[in-house]
């Protein structure tokens, strides 16, 4: 599958497969590093989050467990309010446990300082963020991204994930959507 695929609902890709899996075994290599002798516990945000924990969690070499949450942002079409609710919630107890947040990308910041911050106040050991993909130009919040694998343009993406309309997450790559797409 590549762009061609995708007919013009594409403009362009902006990360491809290859980026994505150099950048994910130097991220990998960095958690292995940062957590050696820990029992770590991945915590990936459905749905987006399925395949980069997919290919990251691989690529580890340290025993770790997985666990997933949904969430949901109240707010209207593409934007997040920042207030949260957990459509999904874990079945682990995070109590004094290491705890690392997959997510396929911080826009806003709004549903990981909150998610951040739930999960702290469960009382975790440690959490730390873990995203593919961040949108500098659109943050509100602050939040501490401790591995992040590709800075990008203020633009709406899908792929490796991400979705338009439940469309476009099996896509290997992340690529900019085409605005007739959304418009019409
Ligand atoms: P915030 O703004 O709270 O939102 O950081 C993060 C969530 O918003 C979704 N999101 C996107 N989904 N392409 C997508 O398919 C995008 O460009 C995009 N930007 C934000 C995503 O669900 C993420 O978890
Ligand atoms: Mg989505």
């Amino acid at each position: 599958m590549d762009a061609s695929d995708m007919g013009e609902d594409l403009t362009k890709v902006l990360v491809d497969a290859d980026q994505i899996d150099r950048r994910l075994d130097q991220i990998a290599a960095q958690i292995d590093r940062d957590y050696a002798g820990r029992d770590l516990l991945l915590v990936g945000v459905l749905k987006g989050a399925v395949v980069v924990m997919a290919d990251l969690s691989r690529k580890l070499h340290s025993p770790v467990e997985i666990d997933w949450m949904a969430v949901s942002s109240y707010g209207s079409g593409t934007k997040s309010s920042g207030v949260v609710r957990i459509l999904k919630d874990l079945d682990t107890d995070v109590h004094d446990r290491d705890v690392l947040i997959v997510e396929d990308i911080i826009d806003s910041g709004l549903t990981l300082s909150w998610l951040k911050d739930n999960l702290e106040t469960r009382g975790a050991s440690s959490v730390r963020i873990a995203a593919l993909l961040r949108k500098p130009d659109a943050v509100k919040v602050e939040v501490e991204v401790a591995y992040v694998g590709f800075d990008i343009p203020n633009e709406f993406v899908v792929g490796y994930g991400l979705d338009y309309d439940e469309r476009y997450r099996h896509l290997p790559f992340v690529g900019t959507l085409a605005p007739h797409v959304y418009s019409d």
